[in-house]
């Protein structure tokens, strides 16, 4: 089987090429390397290619055709909450300009199967214990909105082209699979710990005074080695008879304080930290904990790594980099 990876020199992306090369599975990639690392994509042919470019379709059909691709894992796209809060227009050009290039290009070369990266960003502040993927989605800013229309266009492509695809709600990415994979932009918590701790900074908790046990924010933190098996098994299930749904969650069903991350932070580096408390920061939920319930009777495919290998992994990436 051949599958074209849109994006696949990022972070995520790279960890799921990685994966499918470890199981003789044939990869091309697709990445504008704006934000992608052309390292990354050892092993893999690499097509250096903007999805959003005018002329993006016909050339993703090219390539889809040449490769003789039977699927699509499509990762393209800004991912930055604030950003998009700022900079409206450029997401939605981007990232639905992008997947509207991604889908045409599919149905003009019949390649049937596509992945999408969607967001937990799309149930914006929902106020319950576990979000099931039932839950109305509510995106409360330009990223999540993005990522929920996606969903609606692949829903579109379904209905016109005969597409069959599959949108993966990513919860809270964190850890590296591979120490040369690893996050190297500093833009989620545990990043930006690490970089904190590694210019000799405290690290900020963004609010001790939420409706929580230790007061601070609760995340479900998923390890980026078990979301890349997600994106697998959601090609298993595309290229099987049985598809009821068409949308999953993709967390672990434990929630973390942001203190617990720091105190397994610290575990994994054998120091205890002194976080400052900083005001809380603007749209964040108390709680935002995904039932895996769906994925799991669905794809067969369950979180594997808890919260200190999560952690564990991302320190070793970096220690394996030089950093300390
Ligand atoms: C986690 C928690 C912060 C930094 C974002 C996107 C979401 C998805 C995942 C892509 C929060 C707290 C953070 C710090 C802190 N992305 N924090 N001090 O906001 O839960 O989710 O990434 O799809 O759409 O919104 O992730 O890592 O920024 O924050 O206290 O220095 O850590 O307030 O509670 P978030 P995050």
């Amino acid at each position: 089987m051949t599958t074209l990876v849109i994006g696949g020199a990022g972070y995520i992306g790279s960890h799921v090429v990685r994966l499918l090369l470890t199981k003789g599975e044939k990869v091309v990639v697709v990445d504008s390397l704006s934000t992608g690392i052309e390292e990354r994509t050892a092993g893999a042919e690499l097509v250096e290619l903007d999805v959003t470019a005018p002329d993006a379709s016909e050339k993703l059909a090219f390539q889809l055709r040449a490769a003789g691709a039977d699927s699509v894992i499509h990762f393209a796209a800004h991912k930055q909450v604030g950003e998009s809060v700022e900079k409206p227009e450029m997401y939605w050009h981007d990232n639905i300009g992008g997947l509207a290039n991604v889908l045409a290009a599919c149905a003009s070369a019949e390649v049937r199967d596509v992945v999408f990266s969607s967001s937990a960003a799309v149930y914006g502040v929902p106020d319950v214990d576990l979000v099931t993927e039932e839950l109305t989605p509510q995106p409360i800013n330009p990223y999540g909105a993005t990522k929920y229309v996606g969903e609606w266009m692949l829903a579109d492509a379904e209905r016109a082209h005969g597409l069959r695809t599959v949108a993966l709600r990513y919860f809270n990415v964190a850890g590296a699979g591979w120490p040369e994979l690893a996050d190297t932009a500093v833009m989620n918590l545990v990043p930006i710990v690490l970089d904190r701790l590694e210019q000799g900074k405290d690290p900020v908790v963004f609010g001790d005074d939420y409706d929580t046990p230790d007061g601070t924010c609760i995340r479900d933190y998923v390890h980026v080695l078990d979301l890349a098996e997600a994106h697998v098994a959601a090609l298993d299930y595309l290229r099987g008879e049985e598809r009821p749904h068409r949308v999953f969650n993709v967390g672990t069903g434990t929630g973390s304080s942001v203190l617990e991350v720091l105190d397994a932070i610290g575990r994994a580096r054998g120091v205890e930290l002194t976080p400052e408390i900083g005001p809380r920061r603007a749209g964040d939920p108390a709680r935002l904990v995904c039932s895996a319930t769906r994925i799991e009777e669905a794809l067969g495919w369950t979180g594997t790594h808890d919260l200190d290998d999560i952690v564990r992994s991302a320190v070793e990436a970096r220690r394996g980099a030089g950093r300390p």
